[in-house]
């Protein structure tokens, strides 16, 4: 069927990424908007920039380099996509989630989200970060669901169950580890929408309304195929921004980057603490 990824698209990718790197990686990580330097850690990596890769839908936005890092962290094996691509930028939803897929093929048990998100919480401030315990997929209760489409048995069932799409045991060692490093560290429920416009003042409250924290444009889809997949995923969101619910502030991609630079070291420590936790 058109516009769906195959099995044997996908593994046209592995064997691609195969041919370049010799790590074996447990455990992914996807990186936000702004939050590119966290793959600054990644010990001896193996780079490969994604425009290289067949099939692999090309990052166009600014703050989004497109590039794989294969290599260690925290003595655990690591991939790392610095970059991600959107529904927006006019990929299908099955590229879109696409490197979670290669991920899953190339031994990935663990899955690390990050994204950056507007505040609806008016307790949030730009610069916090938000551990992501659950989310709404407006987007894909919308008809957008990136599983439409063929099942591929060899990821998962027809209709996976999504009553824990964050890992709990993988939440309790994130608060753990922020209490340590005394990060503040906020919780809240994610929801994903198409973008590329912000929202309207009327968006974000009916968002407020139906129980939303924080909004933004990715994250939702990736874990809909991890957790189809069988992956324990961890979703932590940068705040870039107040969601503007009385409409008189202005939001816009570059503040989005900028909070970027204050929440990736915040970001790296968690990770890292994180990671040193996971066996
Ligand atoms: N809205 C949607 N997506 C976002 C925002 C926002 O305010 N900030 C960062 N990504």
């Amino acid at each position: 069927m058109e516009g769906y990824m195959t099995l044997q698209d996908i593994d046209q990718v592995v064997e691609a990424i195969r041919g370049r790197t010799a790590h074996k990686p447990r455990i992914g990580l996807i990186l936000g908007s702004g939050l590119g330097a966290v793959a600054d850690m990644v010990e001896k990596p193996d780079i490969i920039p994604t425009a290289s890769l067949p099939l692999w839908p090309r990052s166009t936005v600014l703050g989004h380099q497109g590039r794989l890092l294969l290599g260690s962290l925290a003595g655990h094996e690591v991939m790392v996509l610095q970059g991600r691509t959107h529904y927006y930028e006019g990929y299908s939803m099955s590229q879109v989630t696409l490197p979670v897929r290669v991920m899953k093929r190339l031994g990935v048990e663990y899955l690390i989200v990050t994204n950056a998100a507007g505040a609806i919480d008016p307790s949030f401030s730009p610069g916090d970060l938000m551990l992501i315990t659950d989310h709404i997929g407006l987007i894909s209760m919308t008809g957008l669901n990136p599983l439409i489409g063929p099942n591929i048995d060899e990821f998962g069932v027809r209709f996976p169950d999504m009553s824990q799409a964050y890992d709990r045991q993988l939440m309790a060692v994130t608060r753990e580890v922020a209490a340590e490093k005394n990060i503040l560290l906020r919780e809240g429920v994610y929801t994903c929408l198409s973008g590329p416009s912000f929202e309207t003042p009327a968006d974000l409250r009916f968002l407020h309304g139906v129980g939303s924290s924080a909004v933004g444009m990715s994250t939702v889809p990736e874990v809909i195929v991890a957790r189809h997949a069988g992956m324990r995923v961890l979703g932590i969101s940068g705040i870039s921004n107040k969601a503007n619910l009385d409409g008189n502030t202005v939001t816009t991609h570059e503040e989005v980057l900028q909070a970027g630079d204050v929440i990736a070291p915040k970001m790296k420590a968690l990770i890292l603490g994180v990671l040193s936790k996971i066996n």
